[in-house]
């Protein structure tokens, strides 16, 4: 097959109450157009023709895919006109069939796609996806003869009392041979309730033809469910998310509860993930087995290997974390941070482009940032890397088994040896010596029988 995409995204979206246009607001962080596109992907159509009305400029600049083409419906007569935009007349040599997707329709299957391929494959012309929904209001109804086969499609605003009634509604999706569509299209005319030029009428028009008519059905209504408002697009969110907390967990991972997680991207997580209430997942982010998350973490762009722990209220955004290692309560992980096996980072510590050497831990109300610190250190509470100048940016290293007392600054660029011993509250502007006690600090002295001021009256 011979596939050409149309994608139509030409509606003003004034529902939603929005500059932004209407399908460039965010399901799971990605443009509604974005999702359709990539799931029209998987079809690899020849051309993907995306049908819009203004800010174009807006729209290609927000949305990626391959083969793309844009054609602007300067009128909007209606979905049948919009169709024409995009369908030439003289490409029966380049294409066989042209799929029709809505652009605010962003959560359609391959899966569905597919079987409507496959009934063209099967000599079908033209095939509707059709659904079965509790409360069709305001959609096309899908009419059928006696034996079943779809005899119409009628909108809302035409149907009679009867058709009304019908429950099984039009998803406006459809697949149709282009000799079909190109004789159609033509005859298409907008007498009708709303005055506009119907892509639904092309039904009535292909039975005249005799041409073979089929339809698919979705199992579930919500994956057809379009975007008009912004409570329906809540409603495909909670839809969407649903759907990926049940993959999830058929592959093994527990979630406290499926209703309280978000994926803004893709989760990948391995068996015997455990993962608490409300935790957001961004961008590309790895969970390997026997990860465990507390409940309120952000975590985005992150490889997270075996075993690790990560307690409530951590934020990770590009990290790597290796097997077995602890993180948080309350710690904050930011971009090109390594934390080695069984590393520890604890609450209220900033770790910023910097590696923790195995089995070393940072537990308490530190800020490290573009550091590189060996194995088995202990950073003591409060310490803070002095890595900016206010100009460049500059490094500390720290060797294995070191040790930072509490409270201490080191001034980069400096180097912390191999076992040396930083006193608490020392500010270290000069690299130590292995092996050895560093203190950088007043030495206490102690005034005895000093009296304290007396208030005067
Ligand atoms: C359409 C279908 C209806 C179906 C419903 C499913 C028709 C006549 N009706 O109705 O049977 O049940 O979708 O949601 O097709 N668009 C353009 N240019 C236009 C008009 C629309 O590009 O001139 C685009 C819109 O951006 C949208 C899609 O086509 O993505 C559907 O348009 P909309 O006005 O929402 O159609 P409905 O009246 O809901
Ligand atoms: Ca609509």
């Amino acid at each position: 097959m011979r596939l050409h995409t149309v994608i139509l995204a030409a509606g003003k979206g004034t529902r939603m109450r929005s500059v932004l246009p209407k399908v460039l607001h965010c399901l799971a962080a990605k443009p509604l157009l974005q999702h359709v596109l990539d799931t029209a992907s998987g079809l690899q159509a020849i051309k993907t023709t995306i049908v819009y009305g203004q800010q174009g400029d807006w729209l290609q600049n927000s949305v990626h895919g391959s083969e793309l083409d844009w054609v602007c419906q300067t009128a909007l007569l209606g979905t049948g006109h919009a169709l024409a935009q995009a369908v030439t007349q003289d490409e029966l040599t380049v294409f066989s069939h042209v799929l029709v997707l809505y652009g605010d329709v962003p959560l359609v299957k391959l899966s569905s796609l597919q079987k409507m391929l496959d009934q063209a494959k099967k000599e079908a012309e033209l095939i509707v996806l059709t659904a079965h929904v509790a409360e069709p209001l305001g959609f096309g109804r899908i009419i059928r003869d006696s034996a079943g086969v779809l005899q119409a499609i009628v909108e809302e605003q035409d149907a009679s009392e009867l058709e009304r009634q019908c429950a099984e509604i039009n998803s406006g999706i459809m697949l149709c041979s282009l000799a079909l569509l190109q004789h159609c299209l033509p005859l298409l005319q907008a007498n009708n309730a709303q005055g506009e030029y119907y892509l639904t009428d092309i039904v009535r028009l292909a039975r005249d033809y005799n041409a073979k008519i089929a339809t698919v059905r979705v199992s579930d209504a919500l994956e057809v469910q379009g975007v008009n408002d912004r409570i329906q697009l809540s409603v495909v969110e909670r839809y969407y998310q649903r759907r990926q907390a049940q993959a999830l967990m058929r592959n093994g991972v527990t979630l406290a509860d499926p209703n309280r997680i978000d994926i803004r991207g893709t989760l990948k997580a391995a068996e015997d993930v455990f993962i608490d209430i409300n935790c957001i997942f961004e961008g590309e982010v790895q969970l390997s087995a026997g990860v465990n998350i507390g409940p309120n973490c952000l975590i985005k762009n992150s490889k997270i290997s075996k075993n690790v722990t990560i307690y409530a209220n951590t934020v990770i955004d590009g990290a790597i974390i290796d097997a077995g290692a602890i993180i948080g309560p309350f710690a904050r992980l930011r971009p090109e941070t390594h934390i080695a096996e069984a590393g520890r980072v604890g609450n209220f510590v900033e770790l910023k482009k910097t590696r923790l050497g195995k089995a070393s831990k940072v537990n308490h109300l530190s800020y490290i940032g573009d550091a590189v610190i060996g194995a088995k250190v202990n950073v003591g509470a409060g310490v803070i890397t002095c890595n900016y100048d206010g100009v460049n940016k500059h490094q500390t290293i720290i060797k294995d088994d070191a040790f930072i007392g509490s409270s201490s600054q080191l001034v980069a660029p400096v180097i912390i040896e191999a076992g040396t011993t930083v006193g608490a509250g020392s500010t270290i502007t000069e690299n130590t010596l292995a092996n050895s006690l560093t203190l950088a600090r007043a030495k206490q002295i102690t005034i005895s029988g000093w009296s304290r001021p007396i208030k005067k009256l």
